[in-house]
């Protein structure tokens, strides 16, 4: 009889990986799946080191807890500091930080936005992976990291497809698909690729968790595959694209929403 042997596809292996606002949610199933089943070397990172700790646990491989807030430039330095003395380099930065659902702006007119809510909200979903970015090519290309680097900024359908509530939100995630064609174009000749995330309803507890069954019934009903994303869904493709198995693309945006926006 013939057996097969299936050997594990260790597509990041050794890799050092920072996944920012990654101690739950979306961030977290990407931590798991490059630590558990990649061989990355993964940072998990929250504001409250003490959650970053706590996700650690959770996750079998080389990961360790970081505190860092994206919003905070000295945080960043000191961030990057740590993790470059301790790891010498920074391979894939995933940008997946975001603010948190806020019931009172999301449901606000256009018109009726204030420049402070507007600011918040840029503030850690935009200029948060603006800044992460900097700092990790800055250290990607001192290093002189011969096998380049991986930069996936986590972004969402209505920066594509528009959508009638959340502008603040869809604006600065629209951002983050210009941040990704900038870098891409920039820094493709050091081996520097660039990804954008557009991401349809993915069950989190930051959304799943929060909604009505009413609320979470229509989401489902939205794409053609007519369910709820999960995390491990949207780690896995962030898995393939970070590793060489992408090595001649860069600059997209890769819908991963069940099949509603369609490019
Ligand atoms: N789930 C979806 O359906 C969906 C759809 C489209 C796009 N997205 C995007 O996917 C990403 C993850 O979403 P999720 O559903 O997993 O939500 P989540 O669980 O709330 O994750 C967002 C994370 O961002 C972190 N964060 C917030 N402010 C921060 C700051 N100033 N500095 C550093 N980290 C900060 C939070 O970490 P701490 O509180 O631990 O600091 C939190 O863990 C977000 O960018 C979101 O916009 C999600």
């Amino acid at each position: 009889m013939l057996y097969k042997v299936v050997l594990y596809n260790q597509l990041l292996k050794d890799k050092v990986v920072v996944v920012t606002g990654s101690s739950k949610g979306i961030g977290f199933s990407i931590s798991k799946e490059f630590a558990e089943n990649n061989g990355a070397i993964v940072i998990v990172c929250s504001r409250n080191k003490e959650q970053a700790t706590q996700a650690i646990k959770q996750i079998n491989g080389r990961v360790s807890a970081a505190a860092l807030d994206v919003t905070d430039n000295s945080n960043v330095q000191k961030f990057m500091q740590q993790i470059l003395s301790k790891h010498n380099r920074i391979d894939i930065l995933v940008n997946n930080a975001g603010y948190q659902f806020d019931r009172d702006i999301w449901y606000k007119r256009f018109h009726q936005v204030t420049e402070e809510e507007q600011v918040k909200i840029i503030e850690v979903d935009l200029y948060g992976s603006i800044r992460l970015s900097k700092a990790v090519i800055g250290s990607m290309l001192k290093n002189g990291n011969k096998s380049g680097g991986v930069i996936i900024n986590i972004s969402s359908t209505p920066a594509i497809a528009g959508h009638v509530e959340g502008s603040p939100y869809t604006i600065a995630k629209a951002g983050n698909i210009a941040l990704t064609k900038c870098i891409a174009l920039e820094y493709g000749n050091e081996n520097i690729r660039a990804f954008t995330f557009a991401l349809g309803n993915i069950s989190t507890l930051a959304t799943y968790g929060s909604m009505t069954d009413d609320d979470r019934a229509k989401a489902a009903d939205e794409p053609s595959i007519k369910r709820w994303g999960k995390p491990e869904e949207v780690a896995k493709v962030a898995a393939c694209v970070a590793s060489d198995t992408f090595s001649f693309a860069t600059g997209n945006t890769i819908v991963i929403d069940g099949g509603t926006v369609l490019l």
